[in-house]
């Protein structure tokens, strides 16, 4: 398994406070089968020089060649988790914080709203080459309250993070409702731990893959840890496994009208013929959104 997510650098945010945390993290997520993690930690929020990157590239260092120096096998990768801010759309032009080379880069809204302008925003990244990944969305309140929210980036082309605690109910019953509600509209793509320590919040991702299977399949659940992560890790577009729909959706007006003479007719007393009316669809959502976003092909 892969694991994109994850606080293991210590001494930097509200992660570990020192190596043997970090190692044990290492550890813990080795055993339970992980084998490569991204190290993301937090930027323009909750570390502790003021956002010093010196500091912060000084200790990514310390981390390699402690890491190096332990014999700890597993595959390391790098990127952060990016607190949306007036300038973020710059900051991240400026010190691309991506998943190492790739375009992929984490944005991590406020808890408790989706601020305005946010469209704005994954336009002004995506115009300039990145592909925005929202941080677990299923903690954001408002996302959770308006998923169409979420459909809408998504839609745009934005990938979703889902963390593993919230499916495994870790996070109260609220959120793990809303992650599973995004996980069957499609709206979240790959789940990772956001691992901040060895106890409370371990890198352990088995629980949650055996959670998902359970909305999503078994089949889609692994690649959700496999697959779709090792996509990102290699800049590909992501797999195909489903296209995003908006858990608001509505019927339009002409499917609405066909329904009182029966679905499946060729035509109705007012010569529509059942679903094929202008923007009913003619069937789902996914026929209709292929070929959208960024164009994901099914590898
Ligand atoms: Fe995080």
């Amino acid at each position: 398994m892969i694991d994109l997510h994850t606080h293991m650098l210590w001494g930097w945010d509200d992660g570990p406070d020192e190596w043997s945390q970090s190692l044990s993290m290492l550890q813990i997520a080795a055993k339970d089968g992980v084998t490569a993690v991204c190290l993301t930690p937090h930027v323009y929020r909750l570390d502790r020089y003021k956002g010093d990157l010196a500091v912060l590239g000084r200790l990514m260092d310390e981390f390699r060649k402690a890491v190096a120096a332990s014999g700890v096998g597993t595959e390391l990768h790098w990127g952060a988790e990016v607190s949306v801010h007036a300038e973020v759309v710059r900051a991240i032009e400026r010190f691309r914080f991506t998943i190492d080379a790739t375009n992929y880069v984490f944005i991590e809204f406020p808890s408790e709203c989706v601020p305005p302008g946010s469209t704005n925003l994954v336009y002004g990244l995506m115009s300039k080459g990145f592909v925005p990944i929202i941080s677990h969305p299923e903690r954001n309140t408002e996302f959770a309250a308006r998923p169409e929210l979420l459909h809408e980036l998504v839609a745009m082309g934005c990938a979703a993070q889902v963390t593993a605690m919230s499916l495994t109910g870790e996070f109260g019953r609220e959120t793990r409702s809303a992650a599973g509600l995004f996980m069957t509209h499609n709206l979240v793509h790959f789940i990772a731990s956001d691992a901040h320590g060895a106890v409370l919040r371990p890198p352990v991702l088995s629980r949650a893959v055996e959670a998902a299977a359970k909305i999503v399949g078994t089949e889609k659940a692994w690649a959700m840890v496999t697959e779709i992560p090792q996509a990102i890790l290699e800049n590909r577009a992501l797999p195909d496994w489903g296209e995003p729909t908006n858990p608001l959706r509505r019927s339009s007006w002409t499917r609405r009208l066909s329904k009182p003479w029966g679905k499946g007719r060729t035509g109705t007393a007012m010569g529509i013929a059942a679903g094929t009316g202008p923007g009913s669809g003619g069937g789902t959502g996914r026929e209709t959104r292929r070929g959208t976003g960024r164009g994901r092909t099914r590898e």
